[in-house]
Formats: C-alpha cells, structure tokens, sequence
C-alpha cells in the first residue's frame, strides 16, 4: 500500500517538474520569437542610434518570409564596409577584444582631435567597429530606399545620418541640400559670395553641377542602342540604367538580390544615373566645386573604332569640346575643374595623328580633355589626364544588407582550387605569356581550375555564373595582361573574394591608385612575366609556399575591397555603404581641389613619368622601370 502511494507521488512531482520545464521552455520561445524581432531590436537600435551611424536603422524588419533564413543568417557587426576605416583598421580578428576596443577608443580620440570636424566618417565607423568587437549582435540595419526623379533632381533624405553626437554638422541639412529643385538653387544664390567657402554646410566643397550636354553626346546613343557596336547588341545591356538583365540564377553562385549581365562598356550610363543619388548636386554651377560633362565617351568611339575613317571617329567628341568651350563653366579654370567618365581603355582614345588609319580617336589627347580629369578603366601610365577606376562588375547591391551577407558568403567559401585562370590565349601575341599560364595550369592538374575561353567553353566564359563560380572556388585568380593591361576579370576576382596574382604592373597598382591599397602586398601576388616567359617560375610552387596565415591575411584583405569596387544599383542609396562611386567622387573633388589652389605637384612632372610619381611621388629609378620602356598602344 505504502509502496504504491510514494510510487504515485514520485509520478506526481515528475508530471509537474516536466509540466514546470515546458512552460518555462514555452514561456522562453514565446518571448524570443514575438518579442525579440520587435521590441528587443527597438530597444537595442535607439541605444545604437544614439552613438552610430546607424539610425534610421533601429530594427530590421524582413519583408518576405521567404528571406528570413537569408535575414538570420546576416552578420551583425560584419567589417564596415566603408574604404577609409579598412585602411585604418589592420585585421583584428586574433586579438584581445578588449585591446581591441581600447585601440579603436584611441584612434577615435585622435581623430576627433586631429580632424575637428571634418572626419566624423571615419570617427562613426570606428564607434560601429567598436561594437562589432563588442560582440553585439541583434542590431540590424536597414536602409532607405530612395526612388530617384528626373532630371537629377533627387529629394536629400539627410544628409549624413543625423546620428551621432559626433556630427559637427548643422543639423538644417535634412532638407535642402539636395539640389536640383528650383527652391534650392535660389537659396543658393545667397551664398554665392564667399560664405560657401567659410559654412559649415556639409555639402560645402562638394558641390558638382551636371553640364546639361545636348542628348546627342548620350542619351541618343542609348536609344540607338543597336548600332553601338559592329559585334554585340548592346540594347540587351542598356536595361536597368546600364547594369544589364537581372541574373536570374538558380544556383548559390549569387545571392537572390543585386546581381545583373553587366556589360564592362556601360560604365559611362551607370556612373551617370549613378550621380542622381549623389547628395550635393547642384543646378548652379557658380557654387559647384567640379562640373560633370555625362559624354558617353566610349559609346561614341565604339560606333567607329571598327572600319571608319579617322573623321568620323573624331567628329563628336571635337564637337562636345567646342561646346564645352564655349561655356562660361570652362572660363573659370580652363576646364581644370571638368570632370567626365570615358568607359573603355585609354588606348581607345589616344590617337596620335590627325588623319590617320591607327586605332581609336584623338578624344584623350586634344587641349581641352588635357586640362579636364577623364575617368577611364584602363589609363596610359604615360599621361596625367586620365585617371583609372574599377570595371564594373555584375553585383550592384541595392540594400546595405546584400553586401554584408555577400562580404560573410565569400569569408566562408570552401575554395578547393589553389590556383585557376580563365582566359583566351593570345596567340598573335608573341610577347603574351598567356600560353605558359595554360600550361602551367594543366601541370598543376587538380590545383588548377583552368577556363579556357575560345576552346570547348568559349559560352561558359560568358556566363556570369560559371565564371564567378570559378573564381569562388580558387585561392588565388590569375590576372596575366590581355590585349591590354588591364581586365575586368581583375574586379570580379575581387568580388569573389579571389587574391589576384599580377604578372605587369600596369594590370593594377599604377591604375587603381583611388580604389586599391598602395602596398600591392597586403591584396596581391607578383610574379613578373619576364620570368614566366624565361620558365624560371613554377606558379604552383610560388603560390603553394605562401604561409596559411598570409594567406587568410590577403584574403580578408580582398574581400575588405569589395564595398569600395563595386557600383551600387543608381536606383538606391546605400548610405552604409562608400562604393567605387562614392571612392572616385571623393577623389576627384580633391584634386580639383589642388587644382583650384595650384597645389597638385603631379602636372609640374614631366608627363612621361607619371605613373612613377602617382605611385610614389619620386621620379628617380625604380624597380618596374623595365616594364614601362616603351609606349605601348
Ligand atoms: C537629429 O537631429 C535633430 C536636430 O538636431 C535632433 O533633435 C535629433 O535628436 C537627431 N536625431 C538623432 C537620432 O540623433
Ligand atoms: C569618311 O567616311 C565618311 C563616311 O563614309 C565619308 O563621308 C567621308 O568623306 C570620309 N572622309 C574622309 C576624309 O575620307
Ligand atoms: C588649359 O589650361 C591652360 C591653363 O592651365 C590654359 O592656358 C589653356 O588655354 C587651357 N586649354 C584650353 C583648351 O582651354
């Protein structure tokens, strides 16, 4: 009797201990799936908006079911996509959070001091840095979407974010500063003598007016899309303001979100719709700190570089100069503060003599572009007018979260290959060493990824997918001189978080001064062609006795890279986020800047050693003398 009592008690106290646990464990559940996406991230995004950058971002709230595994998986404190704090930052991963933290608190205190007010940027990433090492984690951002209108007329949505307690800015700048409507130009107009200069207006020293160009010079380009060029149809890649068809991939090669056949020869439209978000456009070019001239420059040579006589290659590009210079705008400086994008390889537009049968047009070389800042994709190391700014790729983000989660994608990657190449040989090239990589891959057998373009896989090498999944599976990326120099290859290695292996130094660290790390070490491999052509090097051995460590070093280092390459989709604004864009902008003003105050030291060099002194500022002998003897082109 007694037994079966204390049995039943025993059963009892089980039944209510497990009717206790789950209750507790429901109670648990309960609070962290209804609460945790709403009130938690409140709370905790009102603290942040306080101290980062990151307001207007207080809770991230997921659009579609179908993204939440996507959502979840977003890092919460990912590497700050903005370039300055990478270059400020060294890779911290293995140390002491703590010492972390401290080290970030000096750097911010030394900025405050040493910049005033100016660097506030950098001083808010760093804060953001800090508590990434922090190790908080529920924050999420979220962006602001904004549609752009016509006629550059863009609607500011605050200026910087109007966060942090940092922000020296006055705070009137949430609403006008954005140019373009006619109310703004006005209240321009009073600041047209001199105050300008002295305001603590952020978009002071900023200013860009967009030379309103007769559509001729590009928007009649794009609608005659079909005769841009003698072999490809390019109306398939003027869609979607210059980024090309949406990829529509079922692979995992990409994310769902921000991928597009991106055409290399459309930079020109992408940078110009681009510019609609930029935030300190102006109507009034009195105010203006650089002009934009949105000349389609490439466009226009790539009708003619095939077949035609040197007149009609030159005929459109001498009549946009003789328009610019009759502007008033071109009086003020010469044309010094002009600035335009020509989107194809220098050597496009570098014709010598006037009338003559050689390649390309004379654009690049006549009096007005020489005193003007051209945009180029490859630029000649021999000339200080054209400056070099990354291909475009295929990824243009269109939320600040598609970058984190692409950054956090390409730090994970599995990559079995050590090495792979995906290339056409060259083989009217003597000089090209493309035909000892292809053997050197295939030496390598199980090591290599090899891609060969005009062979069995010409398709492949067009297939966006298969190439970028290549580049996902490989260590390193091999980035041999082409017909020229450069390649866009270089930038979609990048992207894909592949250390690209150079075998010229005009490939990359002579031309992306602007976007890419001066010490070539910390990103890439060199490995000098001569060498390759002598067969004294073995890549593989090269590149397999790199240490593990400097291996992951470069890597992070690459994939650090990747915000500041690409071009972010012109129909957003991804303020989070300083793209190739946003790098070039930057540039630009500041070397008109120079220009302005007669500073800029690079025009007083003779214009042969350019690439010499951009590289170093020094002109003596240097080690890559070798590779720059002769013109090319
Ligand atoms: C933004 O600026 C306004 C005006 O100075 C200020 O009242 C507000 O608190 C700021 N917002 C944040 C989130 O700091
Ligand atoms: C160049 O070609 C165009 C069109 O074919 C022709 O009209 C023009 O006369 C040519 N110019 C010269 C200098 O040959
Ligand atoms: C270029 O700038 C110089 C002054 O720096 C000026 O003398 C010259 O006329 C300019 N060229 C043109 C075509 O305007």
């Amino acid at each position: 009797m007694e037994k079966s009592t204390t049995f039943k008690w025993h059963n009892k106290i089980w039944f209510v201990v497990l009717v206790l646990s789950f209750g507790w464990l429901f109670l648990h559940y309960a609070y962290f799936t209804v609460n945790a996406d709403d009130n938690i991230f409140i709370f905790l995004g009102h603290r942040f908006a306080t101290t980062s950058n990151f307001h207007g971002s207080s809770h991230y709230r997921l659009p579609f079911n179908k993204d939440i595994h996507f959502a979840r998986e977003e890092p919460q404190y990912d590497r700050p996509p903005v370039t300055n704090v990478n270059t400020l930052l060294p890779e911290k991963k293995d140390e002491n959070v703590r010492d972390h933290v401290q080290s970030l608190d000096t750097m911010v205190n030394e900025k405050r001091h040493e910049n005033g007010r100016g660097s506030f940027e950098n001083v808010n990433t760093i804060e953001y840095e800090k508590k990434r090492a922090n190790g908080i984690k529920k924050h999420r951002h979220r962006h602001r979407k904004v549609l752009p209108k016509k006629n550059h007329e863009v609607e500011n949505v605050g200026m910087f974010r109007n966060v942090s307690k940092e922000n020296h800015f006055s705070k009137d700048n949430n609403k006008v500063d954005l140019v373009g409507a006619k109310s703004t130009a006005k209240k321009h107009e009073g600041m047209k003598n001199g105050d300008i200069v002295t305001s603590k207006h952020p978009c002071a020293g900023r200013y860009i007016y967009v030379h309103e160009i007769p559509s001729r010079f590009n928007e009649d380009m794009l609608k005659n899309c079909a005769s841009l060029n003698k072999w490809t149809n390019m109306c398939d890649f003027t869609s979607n303001l210059g980024l090309g068809p949406v990829i529509e991939d079922s692979t995992s090669v990409f994310l769902k979100r921000g991928w597009f056949k991106t055409s290399q020869f459309l930079l020109e439209v992408i940078f110009h719709n681009r510019m609609t978000q930029y935030k300190c456009l102006t109507k009034d070019s009195t105010i203006a700190s650089a002009i934009y001239v949105p000349y389609y420059a490439g466009l226009d040579v790539s009708r003619y570089l095939w077949f035609s006589n040197a007149s009609m290659k030159d005929a459109d590009s001498l009549d946009l100069v003789k328009w610019l210079r009759e502007k008033p705008e071109w009086r003020k400086m010469w044309g010094r503060d002009h600035f335009m994008v020509a989107g194809r390889i220098t050597w496009d537009f570098r014709r010598i003599k006037r009338d003559s049968e050689d390649w390309g047009n004379q654009l690049l070389v006549l009096p007005e572009t020489k005193n003007m800042t051209v945009l180029v994709i490859e630029k000649s190391p021999w000339a200080n007018n054209d400056f070099a700014i990354p291909y475009p790729t295929y990824f243009h983000p269109s939320r600040v979260d598609q970058v984190f989660s692409w950054l956090r994608k390409m730090r994970k990657q599995k990559r079995p290959y050590l090495f792979c190449f995906a290339g056409a040989p060259r083989p009217g090239r003597e000089d090209s060493i493309r035909g000892h990589l292809f053997n050197q891959c295939r030496i390598a057998e199980k090591k290599c990824k090899l891609l060969e373009c005009q062979v069995r896989e010409e398709s492949k090498c067009h297939q966006p997918a298969y190439v970028m999944e290549v580049f996902q599976s490989s260590e390193f990326c091999l980035q041999p001189p082409g017909d020229s120099y450069t390649r866009r290859s270089i930038f979609d290695s990048i992207l894909a978080g592949c250390i690209p292996v150079f075998f010229h130094p005009g490939s990359a660290y002579i031309q992306y001064l602007w976007h890419l790390p001066k010490d070539y070490t910390t990103y890439s491999v060199f490995i000098s062609e001569k060498d390759v052509q002598d067969g004294k090097v073995s890549i593989e051995k090269i590149l397999s006795e790199i240490p593990k460590a400097k291996v992951r070093y470069m890597r992070a280092e690459i994939i650090k890279l990747i915000p500041s390459i690409i071009y972010t989709d012109p129909r957003f604004r991804l303020d989070a986020v300083e793209d190739a864009f946003d790098v070039t902008i930057k540039r630009v003003l500041e070397r008109v800047d120079k220009l302005r105050k007669g500073v800029d030291s690079s025009l007083r060099v003779k214009e042969e050693l350019t690439w010499k002194h951009s590289l170093s500022g020094i002109v003596g002998e240097q080690k890559w003398d070798s590779f720059f003897v002769k013109k090319a082109g």
